[in-house]
């Protein structure tokens, strides 16, 4: 994947990560950007493409596949966290969101985007998972069952593009400084840091990139004894 002349298409690109993504790649030499938000008028960056995409509203998905025939780089960035706890008050409605937005948005985009890439040369797409996906925190943790069930489906669908030569990414990333954790006070990556890893990792051939220190001690805890996704969460 190169991202010169890439047509890529982010999806929650409005703020935060996703911003951050039209920025690189646009400065990145990408020949087209879709900027795709629930509200396409909150897209303010120039040169790109507002297009109007909630993931999970499956007409907007449809008429975003039949309208972009040229995309040939997906980012499934969008994501939501409502900082919930299994048990707690509003805990079934929080994960149900959590996982239409985390889960079944990205699964709906990719089912509708695969066939594209698949015509345009195999491409790739990009999936924003989190160290989450491995640990859960009892403040998020039913996000941390939306994004491991993403991380499933990454390495699934990995399986399932390869044969039309679409590369699958997943990123995992503990805290970075967007409004999404904005009241927490952790050290924090830049979105743009995290995204330039994303980049290198996508024209490397990767499969995952794990963008920040937190993300890869928890992924080297997954195989310690006991596993760090036993122990309960420091602080
Ligand atoms: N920030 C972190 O510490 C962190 C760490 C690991 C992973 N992540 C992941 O990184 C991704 C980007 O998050 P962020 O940190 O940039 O958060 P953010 O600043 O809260 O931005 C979230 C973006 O997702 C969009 N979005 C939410 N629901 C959507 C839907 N149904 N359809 C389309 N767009 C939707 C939002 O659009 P609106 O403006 O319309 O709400 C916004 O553009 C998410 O997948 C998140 O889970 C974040």
């Amino acid at each position: 994947m190169k991202i010169q002349n890439s047509v890529a298409l982010v999806t929650g690109a409005n703020r935060g990560l996703g911003l951050a993504f039209t920025q690189s790649l646009l400065a990145g030499g990408a020949r087209k950007v879709y900027a795709a938000a629930r509200d396409p008028g909150a897209i303010k960056l120039e040169g790109v493409q507002p297009v109007r995409l909630d993931v999970t509203r499956p007409g907007e998905v449809e008429t975003a596949a039949r309208d972009l025939g040229d995309v040939t780089l997906l980012i499934n960035n969008a994501g939501i966290i409502r900082g919930s706890a299994f048990l707690g008050e509003n805990g079934l409605e929080a994960a149900r969101a959590e996982f239409e937005t985390n889960f079944f948005g990205p699964v709906s985009v990719s089912r509708a985007f695969s066939p594209i890439l698949g015509r345009n040369g195999g491409g790739a797409i990009v999936n924003v998972l989190s160290a989450l996906s491995w640990v859960a925190f009892p403040n998020s943790a039913t996000y941390s069952a939306s994004k491991a069930a993403a991380w499933a489906f990454t390495n699934g669908l990995r399986h399932e593009v390869r044969g039309q030569g679409t590369q699958v990414l997943a990123l995992h990333v503990g805290y970075m400084d967007t409004d999404m954790v904005r009241g927490i006070t952790a050290p924090k990556s830049k979105p743009e840091d995290v995204v330039r890893h994303v980049l290198e990792a996508l024209e490397a051939g990767k499969s995952e990139i794990l963008a920040d220190e937190v993300s890869r001690r928890i992924k080297q805890g997954l195989s310690a004894e006991p596993g760090v996704y036993l122990l309960p969460p420091a602080g």
